[in-house]
C-alpha cells in the first residue's frame, strides 16, 4: 500500500458536483490529477467549475494566483478510463449513485492500476463491502470510502468508511491522505448512511415533510435552523446544493436497507425529481438559482 508521500498522483472518476472539488482539492495539495468523464463536454465542465471556484477563491483572497496557476495546471482531464488510471497512486470514483456502475468501473480499471493503488469510492451511502464485491478478495483490502462533503474545497470533514476486508494500512493511508488534502478525517464501519449521511438526511426529508404540510415557508424553515440552531445553511437549501435527485437515491437505499418509514421518501421530493427540478445543478429546487 502506498505511503503518504508516494501519492503523487490522484485520478478522480467523475466530473460531476463532487468529482470536479476532489479533483480540486487533490490538485491543490500538489497531487497530479487526472479528472475523468464520459464526454469531453463534461469534463470541461468541471474544469471550468473549478476555474470559477479557484477565482472567487482569488477574489476572497483565499487563494493566490500563484495556487490558481499551479492547481489548474495540475489537473488534465480525459475521457478514457484506463488512459485515467494507468499511473495513479490513488483513484477516487465520484460517479452516480448506482451500485452497478461502480462495480463496473472498478472491475474495468482492475486490470491497469498498479498493484498497491488506493481504490476508493466517494459513495454517500452505498456499501463498500457490496460494491467490492466486484473486486477479488485480495483487492478488497485496498479499497475503502473515502466520502467528500460540498463543496469539496470548502468542507473540512472526511469520512473514510472501512469495508469488512479495507486493511488498516489501508485506512491509515487514506487517513494520512486526507489531513494532506487539509481535510479532518473520521472512521466510520460500512454501516448504511455511514456517520454522515444518515443523520443528515433525516434532517432534509423532515423539512420537506414540513413544506409538504405547509408548517412554513421554505425560506423560513430553513432560516429555522440557520439562526435558531446556527446550521451554515438550512436543510432545503442544503438539499438543492447536494441535489433532490442525489438525496432521493440516498433516501430510498436507507429506506430498503433499515427498513425504516423515517427514510421513506416524501412525495414532494419524488415529484420535484420527476419535474426535473434537481436544485442548483439545474437552476431550480426549492429555490431558483
Ligand atoms: N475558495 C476558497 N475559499 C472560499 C471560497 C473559494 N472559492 N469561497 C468561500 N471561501 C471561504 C470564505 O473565505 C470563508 O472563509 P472564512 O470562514 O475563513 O471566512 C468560508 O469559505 C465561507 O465562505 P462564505 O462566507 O463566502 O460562504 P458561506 O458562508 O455562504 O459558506 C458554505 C458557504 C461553506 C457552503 C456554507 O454555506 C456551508 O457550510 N453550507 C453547508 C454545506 C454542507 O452542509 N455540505 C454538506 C452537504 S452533504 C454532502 O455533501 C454529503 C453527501 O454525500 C451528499
Amino acid at each position: 500500500m502506498k505511503s503518504l508521500d508516494d501519492i503523487q498522483e490522484v485520478a478522480v472518476l467523475g466530473a460531476g458536483t463532487m468529482g470536479h472539488g476532489i479533483a480540486q482539492v487533490a490538485a491543490q495539495a500538489g497531487c497530479n490529477t487526472v479528472l475523468y468523464d464520459i464526454s469531453d463536454v463534461i469534463v470541461e465542465t468541471g474544469r471550468a467549475a473549478i476555474a470559477a471556484m479557484l477565482d472567487k477563491g482569488v477574489q476572497k483572497g483565499k487563494v493566490s494566483e500563484e495556487q490558481r496557476e499551479t492547481t489548474l495546471a495540475r489537473i488534465t482531464t480525459s475521457t478514457m478510463l484506463q488512459d485515467a488510471v494507468r499511473d495513479a497512486d490513488a483513484v477516487i470514483e465520484a460517479a452516480p449513485e448506482k451500485l452497478d456502475l461502480k462495480r463496473e468501473i472498478f472491475s474495468d480499471i482492475l486490470e491497469v492500476v498498479s498493484n498497491d493503488c488506493i481504490l476508493a469510492t466517494n459513495t454517500s451511502s452505498l456499501s463498500i463491502s457490496a460494491i467490492a464485491e466486484c473486486l477479488p478478495e485480495p483487492d478488497r483490502h485496498r479499497f475503502v470510502g473515502l466520502h467528500f462533503f460540498n463543496p469539496p474545497p470548502l468542507m473540512k470533514l472526511l469520512e473514510i468508511v472501512r469495508g469488512d476486508l479495507t486493511s488498516d494500512v489501508c485506512v491509515e493511508a487514506c487517513r494520512a491522505l486526507g489531513e494532506r488534502l487539509g481535510k479532518d478525517p473520521i472512521v466510520v464501519r460500512d454501516a448504511p448512511g455511514f456517520a454522515s449521511s444518515r443523520l443528515g438526511i433525516v434532517l432534509g426529508l423532515e423539512a420537506i415533510r414540513m413544506v409538504q404540510e405547509d408548517v412554513a415557508s421554505v425560506a423560513d424553515i430553513d432560516k429555522a435552523m440557520e439562526l435558531g440552531y446556527r446550521h451554515p445553511m438550512g436543510p432545503l437549501k442544503l438539499t438543492d446544493l447536494v441535489g433532490l435527485d442525489v438525496r432521493l437515491a440516498i433516501a430510498e437505499y436507507l429506506a430498503q436497507e433499515l427498513d425504516d418509514t423515517r427514510f421513506e421518501p416524501p412525495q414532494l421530493l419524488c415529484d420535484m425529481v420527476a419535474q426535473g427540478k434537481l436544485g442548483k445543478k439545474t437552476g431550480s429546487g426549492f429555490y431558483d438559482w
